[in-house]
């Protein structure tokens, strides 16, 4: 497969599927190779209270080669049955692979059914920006009855067989089934509740591509509430302990939204949500496609607007390759920064300043990172956003959001690298001297200047 790499000319022409390009160098052992995950549909039933799930997973798969035997990544769990196709498959564990032989080979560019049974006591993994802390862990989590998936970079193979690498990008159904009066929250719309009896099934569907790592489960007793973004629906789902002042803060999405979609173009969804997890032992919010995660107490503007930003820069437009996460921090930081000071240019200025200071007093390396422990640093966050902030100060106001406009448009639903930022830069301001601006911020130890604004820029 060859990797994608937008070239200015081509950039506007890029919006054709790209392949998936198996493993990321720093999470080498999750991912596979062979075949392209066009859906997943994940039928779970969830005990709450014994925290187990008996699941069907069925995929649609493309094959990228000819497909005899192939791997999936699955942790814990018992599989009883794997078909490709309705046949029967052999099928065997090796460490968190499930090794499936199709009973027939799936010819290069054909499309095949892959459905797996499994169930059990999903067990999280170790989280691998956070090697040997046993604290940090990802994938299914349990809390008082309430389980809930993360699984930011990794993790979705504690819940359902997955291609858990961040390019192959697929739409999902969910179909959660629950004793009443459960409810069960995933990513996108709920599109159907099915009565069984003392059950119910929650289908919840997210057609638009998703990552793995972007695909959430809740079950919980939670109280919806409602906003709008013009014609879209911004929901909360919030646990009973969730302070009603708090809902109130989440559903200030909505009017960020309003906000936003002037300044980076149209929200990518169907809908925005925000659920909300009671455990402790969750110190972060998540931007889970659609339908964003956040931790107890956790409704500051700032972590809405961020959570919120996400999905477009993160989400829709997602990173090929974790050391390039910046492409979503970054512009989270940004936004984050402007939202408070959006009236107040002056105050903008005066926290990016703020930030750079930080950044010099850290002696912050470059944006795009080494290493998996330093995904989450503040290389990603703070010189990430200082980088757009950089080129804002270049370019000025009206070409910055240009950039991020044709950013989040030409790119939208795929998968991308830093290079294809700089390009877009470079193509939309029409403007040589960016890309030696970018590559400094982005890719050389010292910290630039603080970026004055170029005269005539505003
Ligand atoms: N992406 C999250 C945010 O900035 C942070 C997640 C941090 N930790 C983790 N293990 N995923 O909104
Ligand atoms: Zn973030």
């Amino acid at each position: 497969m060859t990797r994608h790499h937008a070239s200015a000319a081509l950039v506007g022409a890029v919006l054709a599927a790209t392949p998936a390009l198996a493993n990321d160098e720093f999470f080498p052992t999750f991912g596979n190779t062979g075949y392209d995950v066009q859906s997943y549909d994940i039928a779970l039933d969830v005990d709450p209270a014994k925290n187990t799930i008996a699941g069907v997973a069925t995929l649609t798969v493309v094959a990228e080669r000819q497909l005899g035997v192939f791997t999936l990544d699955l942790a814990g769990l018992t599989v009883s049955s794997v078909k490709v196709d309705g046949v029967a498959a052999k099928f065997s564990r090796d460490a968190d692979k499930l090794k499936v032989a199709s009973p027939f080979p799936v010819r290069k560019g054909n499309t095949a059914r892959v459905e797996v049974r499994y169930g059990g006591t999903p067990t999280p993994i170790q989280d691998p920006t956070a090697p040997g802390d046993p604290d940090y862990v990802l994938g299914w989590m349990h809390y008082k009855s309430a389980p809930y998936a993360l699984s930011e970079p990794v993790g979705a193979s504690t819940f359902y067989p997955a291609n858990d690498e961040p390019t192959d990008r697929a739409a999902f159904r969910f179909r959660i089934t629950v004793d009443e009066p459960f409810t069960a929250v995933a990513n996108g719309d709920l599109v159907d509740v099915i009565d069984r009896g003392a059950r119910r099934t929650f289908v919840w569907s997210m057609p638009q591509p998703m990552t793995t790592w972007l695909a959430t489960v809740h079950v919980n007793k939670f109280k919806l509430s409602t906003a709008m973004a013009g014609r879209r629906p911004v929901r909360v789902y919030a646990t009973a302990a969730t302070k009603p002042a708090d809902v109130k803060g989440y559903l200030k999405a909505a009017a960020m939204i309003t906000w936003l979609e002037p300044l980076v173009g149209p929200y990518p969804y169907a809908s925005y949500g925000s659920v909300t997890v009671d455990d402790p032992a969750l110190y972060y919010a998540l931007e889970t496609q659609a339908m964003s995660t956040f931790p107890t107490g956790a409704a500051d503007e700032s972590i809405v607007v961020h959570e919120l930003a996400h999905q477009w820069f993160g989400d829709s437009v997602s990173v090929q390759e974790w050391r390039d996460l910046w492409l979503a921090e970054g512009f989270a930081t940004y936004i984050e920064t402007l939202w408070p000071n959006r009236n107040d240019p002056a105050a903008f200025d005066a926290a990016m300043a703020g930030l750079y200071d930080y950044a010099k007093q850290k002696a912050l390396g470059p944006a795009v990172v080494d290493g998996p422990e330093e995904i989450f640093s503040n290389r990603t966050y703070v010189r990430g956003g200082l980088t757009l902030y950089a080129l804002r100060q270049k370019v000025g106001d009206k070409v910055f959001f240009q950039i991020l406009k044709s950013w989040a448009s030409w790119f939208r639903g795929q998968a991308v690298d830093t290079q294809d930022f700089i390009d877009t830069a470079v193509l939309v301001s029409g403007d040589q001297s960016v890309r030696p601006l970018l590559d400094a911020w982005l890719y050389q130890k010292p910290l630039p200047d603080f970026p004055a604004a170029a005269s005539g820029a505003a």
